[in-house]
């Protein structure tokens, strides 16, 4: 019932964004001007609420643009009604909506679903990855310096504190590095093996809980900057094909 409610949740909400994509929506600024929030976020936020709540009224659920809905449950649902609204309100399709279901403190499943490429990545907890039902593993790639890099960028500056240094020495380097704009498809590239490594400053737990699953259950790793254990409260994340990670997480702490 969990996965059922998850999935239809997901495709539902894809299913309004591609709607509202065609047609005019108003755009506001949240706490910098470019942080935008769309009324698809708030109308998609509402669907998947929705959804969730028909089944199972008593579950806590974390949303970005509603906060905390608290309850007192070991089921906690954490939702990005759209990652990369920037995106979005652009026209640029890449863009998804992501649903972790975390319990007793530990994400069991993930969606992310980008409609406008048909992109639907599913993962539970010890069953694999899958990107439109067909299953999905990390590169190969065995080092950094011939690696394909993506990453993102705060709104603010003052949060992403040597992200320029960092992301200035691939570029020195010649290493390859991408932004995407949306942290949740970053991870479901890695997972894929279209990257080989991601990492990001500050992200909220809605932008990175259910990638977090995909790209373990492909057979990746993400942890923090230090190399600890993926949390979806903390702000710094490295997620890579695994046969990377130390490497990256040193050349991270060297620059940043
Ligand atoms: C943002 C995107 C972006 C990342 C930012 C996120 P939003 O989420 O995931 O790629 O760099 O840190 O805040 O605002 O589009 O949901
Ligand atoms: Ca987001
Ligand atoms: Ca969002």
């Amino acid at each position: 019932m969990l996965r059922n409610t998850l999935i239809k949740a997901a495709k539902e909400s894809g299913k309004l964004m591609k709607e509202y994509s065609t047609r005019q929506f108003t755009i506001d600024s949240k706490d910098s001007i470019n942080n935008l929030v769309t009324e698809v976020d708030h109308a998609s936020e509402k669907l998947i609420i929705g959804i969730i709540r028909e089944q199972f009224p008593d579950h806590y659920i974390l949303t970005e643009e509603s906060g905390d809905l608290p309850k007192n449950s070991n089921t906690k649902w954490i939702i990005d009604p759209i990652d990369g609204t920037v995106n979005f309100a652009n026209g640029i399709p890449i863009c998804c909506v992501s649903i972790a279901v975390e319990q007793d403190g530990e994400v069991i499943m993930g969606v992310v679903y980008n409609p406008f490429i048909n992109e639907f990545f599913y993962a539970e907890k010890g069953k694999g990855a899958f990107l439109n039902d067909g299953p999905i593993q990390v590169s190969s790639k065995k080092s950094v310096s011939n690696s394909c890099l993506v990453t993102g960028f705060p709104y603010k500056y003052s949060e992403g504190q040597g992200m320029l240094e960092t992301f200035s020495s691939f570029i020195k380097q010649g290493i390859p590095i991408r932004r995407l704009g949306s942290a949740a498809i970053d991870l479901c590239w890695v997972a894929c093996g279209r990257f080989d490594g991601y990492y990001e400053f500050f992200l909220n737990p809605w932008d990175s809980a259910a990638g977090f699953l995909i790209v373990q259950e492909a057979g990746g790793r993400v942890t923090d900057f230090q190399g600890n254990a993926y949390s979806p409260y903390q702000e710094k994340i490295i997620a890579t094909n695994g046969l990377i990670h130390d490497e990256l997480v040193g050349w991270i702490n060297n620059t940043k």
